[in-house]
């Protein structure tokens, strides 16, 4: 587990600059960027540490952070340098479903030294991220992520006062390298699924992020683990929510207590601060805290600068009241049971499906995807999902191509997301407007949970 302890040994030096190299856009005459996914040997613990086999996006993880307006076509030429096939997945954009970027699912994976060019219109603000999208339990946790950030048409916040943050959680072994015998190990499988014991900030361990006093900055986290749930407590350093999954806030709000982030998960924090020192971001652990990176705030004379609007997105409301309704049923896993109903590619599931395909969640008693989709809706209806969490286990439910509100008990809309943490025993409705034709994916990010079946698809015709 990851421990104060722990964290602290692995620990190197701490970095001073963070900032992660953009991929500037259009450097190709016909106004495509270049991304090649290839092997890298990364010092994850620092120069002096040993490296580790990693697979990047452009020889580095977080891969380069791709960021643009709103509004504006993303033109990605993607080239694939690794051994074994892969695609895309930009996660969060209601985006083309041609350009979703799921392997057997939108399009085939990019077979070694294949390429595909991605081309899309990235229609709402916000923090979003890139990830690999074929076995990703593998790729994502060897690397294959980064940030995509779409500005407002108008910059929100200056560029010095906007700050991506990727947060990921590796498995390293004594040495301080990437833990890679346990990639697909069946207890991580069927249990929490795979989590690390080291913490990195845009790659880096414990970094130091200098602030300004007096002026206020937006700080983007994503959450790329595979599935570590990150409980930060955003009140303790003074720190606002202002977006949450790349959308905008109507009212910024201050969170008391723990706060979530769940794999896949972004939040944008406002931090303002008024006197210059130091701020400790830490991470809330079963027996304790520790600090994961540290603000620096510097001292300023200015007068404090007025807080920018976030302007937020216009996504299609869903209409719930007359919404069609969608139970899911999430079940199975350690400590789970109800393997005896479960159905896997038509069959009802055998122990040989579980001990050899690691095949062991089910939506509804289906195990992994069928052959046909599990739910067909037309254009423009509403889509009320109501999930339950029949495990014994937290699961972040992602739906693609749409954003969707949280609903209260009540069934009053909350939050935009498109991820969303469900406690076991936990029942969730969410809503949506099934605007975006196409076949979708809906799968829990906790990405062994997915591949041991937690992932089904539906249809928008
Ligand atoms: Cu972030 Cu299906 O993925
Ligand atoms: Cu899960």
């Amino acid at each position: 587990m990851l421990s104060r302890r722990t964290f602290l040994q692995a620990s190197g030096s701490v970095s001073a600059t963070l900032l992660l190299p953009t991929l500037a856009l259009s450097n190709n005459d016909d106004g495509f960027l270049e991304l090649r996914a290839q092997k890298a040997d990364i010092h994850l613990e620092g120069p002096e540490s040993s490296p580790s086999p990693l697979w990047t996006y452009a020889g580095q993880t977080p891969g380069p952070e791709i960021r643009i307006r709103q509004g504006q076509r993303v033109k990605v030429r993607f080239f694939n340098d690794l051994p074994e096939p892969t695609s895309i997945h930009w996660h969060g954009i209601r985006i083309d479903n041609k350009m979703d970027g799921v392997s057997g699912l939108t399009q085939e994976p990019v077979a070694p030294g294949q390429s595909f060019d991605y081309d899309f219109i990235a229609p709402d603000a916000g923090t979003y991220w890139y990830h690999a999208h074929n076995k990703s339990w593998n790729q994502v946790a060897r690397g294959l992520y980064g940030p995509l950030i779409i500005e407002e048409a108008e910059p929100a916040f200056p560029s010095q006062a906007d700050i991506t943050l990727v947060i990921d959680d590796w498995r390293l072994d004594n040495a301080g390298v990437l833990h890679t015998d346990s990639l697909g190990a069946i207890h991580d499988w069927s249990h929490a699924g795979r989590l690390g014991n080291y913490l990195t900030v845009n790659g880096k361990s414990q970094p130091v992020i200098s602030l300004e006093q007096n002026k206020p900055h937006r700080v983007r986290l994503i959450n790329t683990s595979n599935a570590r749930i990150i409980t930060l407590q955003p009140d303790q350093i003074g720190a606002q929510i202002i977006a949450l999954d790349g959308q905008a806030l109507s009212h910024s709000r201050m969170h008391e207590g723990p706060f979530l982030l769940a794999p896949a998960q972004r939040a944008d924090f406002l931090l303002f601060p008024r006197d210059a020192g130091s701020l400790p971001l830490k991470a809330l652990t079963h027996d304790g805290s520790f600090e994961f990176a540290r603000f620096n705030v510097e001292a300023s004379d200015n007068e404090p600068e007025p807080i920018p609007p976030l302007p937020v997105n216009n996504i299609p409301e869903p209409d719930v009241a007359n919404g069609r309704l969608l139970p899911l049923v999430m079940t199975g896993g350690a400590m789970g049971g109800g393997f005896g109903e479960m159905i896997y590619k038509g069959q009802p599931l055998t122990r040989a499906d579980i001990r050899q395909q690691k095949q062991m969640w089910a939506f509804n008693n289906h195990v992994n995807m069928d052959d046909t989709p599990f739910l067909e809706v037309k254009h423009g209806e509403t889509i009320v999902v109501e999930m339950t969490n029949d495990t014994a286990f937290p699961h972040a439910m992602h739906v693609h191509g749409h954003h969707f509100r949280v609903l209260d008990d009540q069934g009053v809309a909350g939050d935009w997301r498109d991820t969303v943490l469900l406690h076991r025993n936990e029942k969730i409705k969410i809503a949506f407007v099934a605007d975006n034709p196409g076949n979708w994916l809906i799968h829990c990010h906790m990405l062994e949970h997915a591949a041991g079946g937690m992932v089904n698809w539906f249809r928008v015709t």
